[in-house]
């Protein structure tokens, strides 16, 4: 087939298949690559092929040529190598069918050894001789076709279509008669193409069967700590459009061990943030339930209850100090110490608005008393905190900074009577600055794992909130010494 032609054919692939109307299973994390991100992707491959093929050992190639008057030689080109590889354009095109990749006007240089025998009637004995030859390969194009689809929730890359063609070789020989230049040349310019076409394809096969399988192999949750783990699992093909790829993964939060029912959460909608004008690589956008499925994860799990023992304010602990906030219970209790106990009562409420994530949380503190080392309880105020947590982006984690916007209280029971909340209402202030916010902070402060392919870090990141949305906008770096197709996983959490 001539290389126009073919080439014609893989863009015709690209818009094959009646994708149209399909319905879209949507995830809770969307990520897309946009056409810089695309981009950033196509040379990386590029660069991982040119490195595959210049290991590449191309099969020898054996012929007998029948030469006037001498009769008939037996000849051999082995050790045939690639050098050099230069690809001087390539691109990239998306379709609704999948990516066609297109490397063009490429060179190569081979080096290889020849060596001829023959023995014909007009010479007895047998003549033979060797030596090594340059060949240089001109104009060649390369171009392949693949799509992806979900499997079972992990993505199976396939090849559609491939090809390799060869525009022009010179060849040069060291050593050897003129006649046996010429008659290599003539004889072996169509044996050595289709060497270097088949080797060439040889490798794109071998090199989108790896990415597969490493695509395959990545796992379906992220283990987020010992508690908690992201479903990373693609919930239904990637969608092509012209100018970039999109990807929907399930993102809900499961206890490490659990399956969650994930029809509890409303599937979300359609995402159209765009990254306020930034010209980014990849887009991540986390529906608000993905937060509200690690809230219930971590709440059910007993991480929002603890005892408070010690405080900056280390007098709020003993029943002395509170002498003038609650003087019954100092009456009663003389000098002793207290403890807190604070739990979240319910899982927080969590929703992204257009400007920051807010938060609603419901906490009963219930005020302890060591008397003669028993620990009794003797009042419970409950608290509404209405709080705002701003996203930030700490390596390939998005964490979180919680500040309290407002608070109110009140007595949910008491065993030492009526208390005087606006009394009590600036101690609980002081407690949740400088007690809840800051062990809340400690925990959001690393956050979790976005789901970023190990090797690759995010960079220059810009986060937008839009209702129920929050994005990530960013450029990414390769630092991965791995070879691309080995990559194992996804990147490791910031722990
Ligand atoms: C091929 O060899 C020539 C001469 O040795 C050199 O100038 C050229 O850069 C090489 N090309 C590649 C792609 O290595
Ligand atoms: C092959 O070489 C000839 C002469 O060197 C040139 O005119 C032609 O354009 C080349 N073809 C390709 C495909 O590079
Ligand atoms: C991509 O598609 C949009 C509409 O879907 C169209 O407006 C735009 O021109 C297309 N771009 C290219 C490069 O084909
Ligand atoms: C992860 O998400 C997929 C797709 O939504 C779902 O089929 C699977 O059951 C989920 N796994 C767990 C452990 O919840
Ligand atoms: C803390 O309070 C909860 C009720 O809010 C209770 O179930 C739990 O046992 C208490 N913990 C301690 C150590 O007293
Ligand atoms: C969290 O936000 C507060 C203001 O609300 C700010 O003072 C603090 O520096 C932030 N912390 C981090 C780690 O960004």
């Amino acid at each position: 087939m001539a290389p126009a032609i073919f080439f014609a054919l893989l863009f015709l692939l690209l818009f094959s298949a009646s994708s149209y109307l399909q319905l879209q299973e949507d995830g809770f994390i969307s990520v897309a690559l946009s056409d810089k991100g695309l981009d950033y992707a196509k040379d990386l491959l590029i660069e991982e092929a040119i490195s595959s093929v210049l290991s590449l050992q191309v099969p020898q190639i054996k012929k007998s040529v029948d030469i006037p008057l001498i009769g008939n030689a037996y000849m051999v080109l082995s050790d045939i190598s690639i050098d050099g590889v230069q690809i001087i354009s390539s691109y990239l095109k998306t379709g609704e069918s999948g990516v066609v990749l297109i490397a063009s006007d490429a060179t190569a240089n081979l080096t290889m050894n020849w060596r001829y025998s023959y023995s014909g009637w007009l010479l007895p004995i047998e003549v033979s001789d060797r030596g090594g030859a340059s060949v240089k390969v001109e104009g060649m194009e390369v171009g392949l076709a693949v799509d992806l689809k979900n499997q079972e929730g992990t993505l199976k890359l396939i090849l559609l279509n491939y090809g390799c063609f060869v525009g022009n070789l010179s060849i040069k020989l060291d050593g050897g008669a003129s006649w046996l230049y010429q008659r290599i040349v003539d004889t072996f310019n169509v044996e050595i193409e289709a060497a270097v076409e088949d080797a060439i394809s040889g490798k794109i096969r071998e090199g989108i069967s790896k990415l597969d399988n490493s695509l395959q192999s990545l796992p379906k949750h992220i283990l987020v700590d010992n508690t908690a783990a992201l479903n990373v699992s693609f919930t239904d093909n990637p969608v092509f459009s012209n100018s970039s790829v999109k990807f929907e993964i399930d993102g809900l939060f499961t206890g490490r061990n659990e399956v969650l029912a994930s029809n509890d959460y409303q599937r979300g909608s359609e995402t159209c943030v765009s990254c306020g004008g930034f010209s980014k690589m990849i887009k991540i956008s986390l529906h608000e339930n993905v937060f509200k499925s690690a809230s219930l994860v971590y709440f059910k799990a007993g991480y929002m209850q603890w005892i408070v023992d010690e405080l900056p304010d280390q007098a709020l602990l003993n029943t002395a100090g509170w002498r003038f906030i609650i003087p019954k219970l100092y009456r009663q209790y003389p000098n002793d110490d207290m403890n807190l106990n604070i739990s979240v009562s319910s899982p927080p409420i969590i929703q992204v608005t257009d400007r920051d994530v807010d938060a609603t949380i419901y906490l009963d503190i219930i005020i302890d008393v060591i008397d003669a080392g028993e620990v009794i309880p003797v009042v419970c105020i409950s608290m509404e905190i209405s709080a705002s947590c701003a996203a930030q982006i700490l390596r390939n984690n998005i964490a979180g900074n919680l500040s309290l916007k407002k608070f109110s209280t009140y007595l949910k029971w008491s065993k030492i009577g009526n208390l005087r909340m606006y009394l009590i209402q600036p101690v609980m202030s002081v407690i949740l600055r400088t007690v809840f916010l800051p062990y809340v902070n400690l925990h959001l402060r690393n956050g979790f794992p976005l789901p970023v392919l190990h090797g690759f870090t995010l960079q220059n990141a810009h986060i937008f909130y839009t209702e129920p949305w929050i994005t990530v906008c960013s450029d990414v770096t390769f630092s991965g010494h791995d070879s691309l197709p080995q990559l194992p996983a996804y990147s490791d959490p910031v722990l």
